[in-house]
């Protein structure tokens, strides 16, 4: 039985006095929650983060990295720096930054194997454009992107990481997939990790839904036999957070 994730992320919000206000607002709301919790926030806020939820059970992730260990990378944060400041999560791939910072498959795929090989968590991001979708082509596309970003990812790894299925046009549009468009992508994204693996290896992977997740469609969405919890953006910077955290 997989356990439900419910993964904020912050994006380029929140100040470092901003998120301590954040942290310390949610702090009891998901106390105890049955998902587990995990903030993903911007590299300055890392450190403030790390002690705001010290002796919780909320876990911290980072939303970028860079594949190289170290050097003139100016402005490039590295997965040691991450794991030392106690990062354990990471999200790769966002559509954010294939679009906006150039980020292709290739990138998507160096960055993966090098946060496993620091035992950081990822979190692959994949999804279709509107276009793609209205052409009928998510499923291929999506195929696509998860093999490119699985290339050279043993079993052992992938069991351990997250896949995140966040179609694009529902990202900070308000329009979310509906229950049966994000179950079918997010089975097919299992098959198609049965297909690399093996049946057994794609039932252990949490595969999350992103794109306007809020507390009145959380329920229906989590609760797809597929689907095992959410990458939360905008509705992770505010109470509402808490809801989708305690969904049932
Ligand atoms: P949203 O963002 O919840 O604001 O749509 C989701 C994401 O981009 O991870």
């Amino acid at each position: 039985m997989r356990r439900k994730v419910v993964a904020g992320n912050w994006k380029m919000n929140m100040t470092p006095t901003q998120a301590k206000v954040l942290v310390k607002s949610l702090a009891d709301e998901v106390k105890g929650a049955e998902a587990e919790v995990i903030y993903c926030v911007p590299a300055i806020d890392i450190t403030t983060v790390a002690d705001a939820i010290r002796s919780t059970d909320v876990k911290l992730g980072a939303e970028n990295m860079y594949y190289e260990e170290k050097g003139a990378y100016t402005g490039e944060v590295s997965p040691e720096m991450l794991v030392d400041a106690g990062v354990q999560y990471i999200i790769i791939g966002h559509s954010e930054r294939r679009q906006l910072f150039n980020e292709d498959d290739t990138v998507v795929n160096k960055k993966v194997l090098k946060a496993l090989e620091h035992d950081l968590t990822p979190i692959i991001c994949c999804g279709e454009t509107l276009e793609q979708r209205e052409a009928g082509v998510a499923l291929p596309f999506i195929e696509g992107q998860i093999k490119a970003a699985l290339e050279g990812v043993t079993a052992e790894q992938i069991k351990k990481s997250l896949i995140a299925y966040e179609p694009i046009w529902a990202i900070g549009t308000g329009k979310v997939a509906t229950t049966e468009q994000a179950q079918e992508v997010c089975a097919a994204i299992r098959g198609v990790l049965g297909n690399i693996y093996d049946k057994e290896t794609a039932e252990e992977v949490h595969i999350l839904y992103g794109g306007s997740v809020k507390p009145d469609n959380a329920k229906a969405i989590f609760e797809q036999p597929d689907i095992d919890g959410g990458l939360v953006g905008g509705a992770s910077l505010t109470l509402d957070f808490a809801k989708i955290v305690n969904y049932k």
